[in-house]
């Protein structure tokens, strides 16, 4: 793969990413621009990589390297990706190494860009990712967070275990065609906690693994993903927007707040069916004394409203549930399926140490037409791609 590094402050996390891919096998050759240089210096994309490190055309002509390079790639994936960057690759120019690598490349090509929010929200930079987007380049949207001084906001390169697993994840599609491209993805994931005092609430087991798989493959098939997470302690994957919720209704709120704009959403957190009447303001203490019943009240349906305000609304989003079960699995899958008015239901068995908090899943996902596709025990990734490829075989949507 070509690993292009631009000129940005975070040119420095890329020596992890490299030497996270080299690691893992891939044969790696970094690109870097004359401004990634002033950060990191040659030697050391020399070193990591193994590999000569040039930034002009002007080298080895006789290797033509400006053409040759990208033409061998399996992945282009640049980062960070300044704003020039990507201004020049919009554009078609070609006045160094990185650039004519990007016009030769016909493999998948993803850029991680970092900046000041200022130049991210910038209109030219806003429609220069519209137009690499438009063919068929993956954007990474950059994370919220501290930036280069003591300002924050959005415009951080992602972590780089998680630029690492976007390259992965890309990479093992094998295909240069992001097809959630242009498609805006709403995903739920964890399990909500609904509090009886300060400290103490009802929970279940959820990790919150499955979602996160579900919006990371998703982003590396080219969607724009919202992950609303409630309760998870994974890292955030990148090019992900993420909303943090903790109760079932602070999570009902949220998927309030963004389903409009959402042309696929997929409801996998745990939901808890009851919460406590009233939340005590403070810590509960043993009295001596019985304790006094917890009385429940039911949380709303947010899967079934979904789908009952996409009937309303007219729209042609599409709707996936998980419906976590013990036993009577497919039974109580099909029950659920009629019951919330979903496209697809992914239903999966739990207890014994199945599904929840491990790496592996296996599900049986039945669709509203009848449908039933059993998915193999796998990884979490696998059961999130065979459900993406249910998606756009449903629902084969715009064409980036
Ligand atoms: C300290 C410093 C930090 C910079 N950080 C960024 C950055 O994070 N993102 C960005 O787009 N440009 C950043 N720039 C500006 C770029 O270096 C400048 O636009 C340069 O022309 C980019 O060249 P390249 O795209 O060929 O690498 C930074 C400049 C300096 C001096």
């Amino acid at each position: 793969m070509v690993l292009g590094v631009g000129g940005g402050i975070a040119a420095y996390k890329i020596c992890e990413l490299l030497r996270r891919l080299t690691e893992s096998g891939h044969r790696v050759r970094v690109v870097p621009t004359e401004a990634a240089l002033r950060f990191v210096g040659e030697p050391t994309w020399a070193a990591l990589s193994g590999q000569p490190v040039e930034t002009g055309v002007w080298d080895r002509v006789h290797e033509v390297p400006h053409v040759r390079i990208g033409q061998s790639a399996d992945l282009v994936f640049v980062a960070p990706a300044t704003a020039d960057i990507m201004a020049k690759a919009a554009a078609g120019i070609a006045d160094d190494l990185l650039t004519n690598t990007l016009l030769t490349a016909r493999c998948p090509v993803v850029f991680a860009p970092a900046m000041h929010t200022e130049m991210w929200e910038h209109p030219a930079t806003r429609a220069n990712v519209a137009t690499l987007r438009s063919r068929g380049a993956i954007v990474l949207d950059p994370a919220v967070g501290r930036l280069t001084g003591v300002d924050t906001g959005r415009g951080r390169l992602p972590e780089p275990a998680e630029l690492f697993e976007a390259a992965r994840l890309v990479l093992r599609r094998g295909t240069a065609e992001p097809d959630l491209a242009g498609r805006r993805v709403l995903i739920s994931a964890g399990g909500t906690r609904e509090a009886i005092d300060p400290v103490r609430f009802i929970g279940n087991h959820s990790s919150g693994r499955q979602g996160y798989a579900l919006a990371r493959t998703a982003a590396a098939r080219g969607a724009d993903v919202t992950l609303v997470a409630a309760n998870v302690s994974l890292p955030d994957p990148a090019g992900v927007s993420l909303v943090r919720v903790s109760s079932a209704l602070e999570l009902a709120e949220a998927m309030e707040a963004e389903r409009a704009a959402a042309d696929i959403v997929v409801m996998t957190a745990a939901v808890a069916d009851f919460r406590p009447v009233d939340s005590a303001a403070s810590k509960i203490k043993k009295s001596g004394a019985a304790p006094a019943p917890l009385e429940l009240v039911e949380n709303p349906d947010i899967l079934a409203g979904l789908v009952t305000t996409r009937e309303r609304e007219g729209t042609d989003q599409t709707i996936v549930g998980f419906a976590a079960e013990t036993d009577d699995v497919i039974a109580n899958g099909r029950a659920k399926l009629a019951r919330k008015g979903c496209d697809l239901l992914v239903v999966n068995q739990v207890g014994g140490g199945r599904a929840f908090g491990t790496e592996d899943n296996q599900a049986t996902v039945l669709g509203a037409d009848g449908t039933v596709v059993d998915i193999p025990t796998g990884p979490k990734e696998d059961l999130a791609d065979r459900v993406w490829d249910l998606v756009v075989e449903r629902s084969p949507g715009r064409t980036p």
